[in-house]
């Protein structure tokens, strides 16, 4: 008897505490301010005042004006702007599973088969499944070491190309090198490919990736303003997004039926397309992998994995010959391990506690998204006693919590030693550097950048001794941008490789 009763008395007890916490709650949000921000205008917000190709200065200038967060008017949809450490951690921290949303915009959306993939879905069951899948069977550090021999194969080529330009004292492009390297490795790691060796298939490939960015960071207004998509149509958008949506998933298509013909000549190891298309016969999955799906995924690796990548290399080489200090002591610690041998393996390099400070600095100072790719709100919150409402557009820059003087000693300078008996990693712990984000959605890409950029870096810096072209010093190397989602260095970086003799 009194078993059958305990249930309703807790129940009776437990709901009115509910129902005002619910109305305080609501209440609490309602009474709250919006954070500050600059007045817009009626429909269009403050779009005019803002340049894409400019956003996280202009952005960080409005942070001075009005604090770590502020507020911005998109068109018809309300952002808010975030820019300090601590209100990162409230963002992708604390309250995560209320920002683990994305915006659905145009661009990224049709070239993403409609959030089928990773990097644009919505936060939901499927996104969480797809997102478990990837990260166990394609991201994960077993699945990242079987691909050293592609990486070291794709160095040493390189480092090979590199001695032709040494031994005729020619310059060497950097910035054209380091990308083709990228997405080289991207493609041979994707589709067991090289599309570089394959005349006309590197110039459609380079083409459609370069559009493929283009279009992932062009404005359309129709993602602010609904009812003037016609503008978006008027300037060609749709046209060119829909051709390059189709370029894409012919190239995609080719890729996978290549992989699916029985007859095809079997490679050492599984690209990611064959592990792909084995999950898609895996009945045991929670979600069938669909065609779509594994577009999306190839989408993604393509998309966020090339740019970065090479953008990321160019910059920590920027800095280096612009911190000849730096550059000194961090060949010496390659050197000084590396010995007489004539190629530093992934193994060796794990013990360069230098060079991965060096790394770390690049990617405080020159994050390849100084943005990081924007997040939803999935419903109403509050932040630092300013109401956040859901459905609102979450940026976090992440080029100005870089900066943060109270993070940070001398933020602009470019001193690597700060990371040196340090535990301020970039894995998404420490707030104050997340040049891979944070969170339910932080880069799951981690461990194969990194990988990347130590074995690049420590063998280019060990093979050659790098000097500016003649009539050039330092300062003229400039850190100019270009617009785009990542952030390239506009002006290619030029230098003149020395083979070392004494090795
Ligand atoms: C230096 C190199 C890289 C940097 C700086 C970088 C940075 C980022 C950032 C800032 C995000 C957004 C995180 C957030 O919202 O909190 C992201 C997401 C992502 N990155 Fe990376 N990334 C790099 C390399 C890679 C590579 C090599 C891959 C794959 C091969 C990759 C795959 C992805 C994917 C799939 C997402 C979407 C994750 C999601 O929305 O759940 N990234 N990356």
């Amino acid at each position: 008897m009194l078993s059958t009763l305990f249930l309703p008395v807790v129940l009776c007890l437990i709901f009115p505490v509910l129902f005002l916490f619910f109305i305080n709650s609501l209440r609490t949000f309602k009474n709250s301010p919006c954070p500050p921000g600059p007045q817009g205008l009626p429909i269009i917000g403050n779009l005019h005042q803002l340049d894409n190709s400019i956003l996280y200065l202009q952005l960080w200038q409005l942070s001075k004006k009005y604090g770590p967060i502020f507020s911005l008017q998109f068109g018809l949809r309300p952002a808010i702007v975030i820019s300090s450490p601590k209100l990162a951690k409230e963002i992708l921290k604390i309250h995560d599973l209320v920002f683990s949303g994305r915006p659905k915009l145009c661009g990224q959306q049709k070239l993403s088969y409609n959030g089928s993939e990773i990097a644009f879905s919505s936060y939901n069951e499927y996104w969480r499944e797809i997102r478990k899948i990837c990260v166990v069977h394609i991201f994960s550090s077993k699945r990242v070491s079987t691909f050293s021999s592609i990486r070291k194969f794709e160095v040493q080529q390189m480092i090979k190309r590199i001695s032709g330009h040494a031994s005729s004292a020619g310059v060497t492009n950097l910035s054209e090198l380091l990308l083709s390297f990228s997405s080289t490795v991207m493609c041979r790691l994707a589709f067991g490919r090289r599309y570089e060796e394959e005349g006309s298939e590197k110039s459609r490939f380079h083409e459609l990736l370069k559009e493929l960015q283009a279009m992932m960071g062009s404005f359309f207004i129709s993602d602010y303003i609904p009812f003037m998509g016609w503008v978006d149509k008027l300037r060609g958008l749709h046209a060119r997004l829909d051709r390059n949506f189709k370029d894409f998933d012919r190239f995609y298509q080719d890729v996978i039926e290549e992989h699916m013909d029985p007859n095809r000549e079997r490679a050492d190891q599984q690209d990611m397309v064959d592990v792909l298309l084995q999950l898609k016969n895996d009945r045991s999955l929670s979600i069938d992998i669909t065609f779509d799906h594994i577009k999306g995924v190839l989408m993604n690796i393509l998309a966020a994995g090339t740019d970065t990548t090479a953008a990321t290399l160019v910059w920590t080489m920027t800095a280096l010959v612009r911190n000849p200090r730096v550059m000194k002591k961090v060949q010496e610690e390659i050197r000084n391990l590396g010995g007489k041998k004539y190629f530093l393996d992934e193994d060796d390099i794990q013990k360069l506690s230098y060079l991965k400070a060096v790394i770390k600095e690049a990617l405080r100072l020159y994050p390849p998204g100084p943005l990081l790719v924007p997040r939803e709100s999935n419903e109403d919150c509050i932040i630092s006693g300013y109401r956040v409402p859901a459905k609102a557009i979450v940026i976090v820059n992440a080029w100005v919590i870089h900066r943060d003087p109270e993070a940070w000693k001398n933020p602009e300078e470019f001193y690597p030693e700060r990371f040196l008996d340090c535990a301020i990693d970039f894995h998404g712990q420490d707030f104050e550097l997340i040049p891979f984000g944070s969170g339910r959605r932080i880069c799951p890409g981690i461990a194969m950048a990194v990988v990347t950029l130590e074995l690049v870096l420590a063998n280019l810096l060990r093979s050659f001794d790098w000097e500016l072209p003649q009539g050039m010093v330092k300062e003229d190397i400039d850190l100019e941008v270009l617009p785009g989602i990542t952030q390239h260095k506009k002006n290619h970086l030029r230098l003149c490789a020395k083979t070392r003799t004494n090795i």
